[in-house]
């Protein structure tokens, strides 16, 4: 049997979601992206599919249910399992000196459409393929503003409930599926020098994709399902 797994990766166009994307395609993997419509997004799949990798698009908006249940329509069509599913992409737009007192209703809702139920939609429709997988993951991206029990390192309210609210996915899934082949964790990358992380982040892209890379890639034995991951480390929700 072959040990090629098919991946699906959100937000595969830039940031984490592309460096992921290029590493684990360089080794042969299928990576199924999910990405936005947009002129960077053909530029990358073109570029990655030019070099040979095993790359397929999908477009969506993932705060758009109905464009995530339309890319699966063709995704259960093409493909018979999914080993992996990334829910990688993400928006903070509080902007750095809100307070919920400041915050507007359109900023929550973008942000929770986007980052807690796009994740829970994908989630949903990527199951019946990832039952068919020898071994299913899911790979949630949370962050250090999703922590529940250390104090809160910024404002971005929006953002860090939402991220909490990754955590308890994880949480929730991971007891749901408890008595199938698929693991469900939490991945915290660090504070990275991408368009969200910003210029002033001490790790590099590289370095942020390291502990999901090795979340998508290490064997079931060495994961603890249901827990939330930093620095290939079992860390405090
Ligand atoms: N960077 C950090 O310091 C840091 C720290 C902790 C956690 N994280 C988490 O790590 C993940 C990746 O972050 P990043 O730093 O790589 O962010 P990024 O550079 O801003 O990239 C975000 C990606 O998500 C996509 N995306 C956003 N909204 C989308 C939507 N509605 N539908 C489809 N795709 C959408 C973007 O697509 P477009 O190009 O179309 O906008 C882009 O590909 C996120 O979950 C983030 O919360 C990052």
């Amino acid at each position: 049997m072959s040990n090629k797994k098919t991946i699906i990766i959100t937000g595969a166009n830039r940031g984490l979601g592309l460096a992921l994307t290029e590493k684990l395609a360089a080794e042969g993997n299928t990576i199924i992206m999910v990405c936005r419509d947009s002129e960077n997004a053909r530029k990358v799949f073109k570029s990655l599919q030019s070099a040979g990798l095993s790359v397929v698009i999908k477009y969506a908006d993932i705060a758009i249910p109905q464009q995530i249940d339309t890319i699966f329509e063709s995704i259960y069509n093409e493909f018979k399992s999914v080993d992996v599913l990334i829910n990688n992409a993400a928006i903070n737009i509080d902007g750095e000196k809100t307070s919920l007192e400041t915050l507007s209703l359109e900023t929550i809702e973008k942000t929770f459409n986007t980052n807690i139920i796009g994740s829970m939609w994908m989630s949903k429709k990527a199951l019946p393929l990832l039952k068919n997988a020898a071994e299913g993951r899911i790979i949630n991206f949370s962050s250090g503003l999703g922590h529940l029990t250390v104090p809160r390192m910024g404002p971005f309210p929006a953002y860090s409930i939402s991220k909490t609210a990754v955590n308890s996915l994880t949480h929730y899934l991971a007891e749901e599926l408890k008595d199938t082949n698929i693991s469900v964790v939490s991945v915290d990358p660090g504070w990275v020098r991408t368009d969200l992380g910003g210029p002033n982040a001490p790790l590099a892209i590289e370095e942020g994709i390291d502990t999901p890379y090795w979340l998508a890639t290490v064997e079931k034995d060495k994961l603890e399902n249901g827990k939330f991951y930093k620095e290939k480390s079992v860390i405090t929700w």
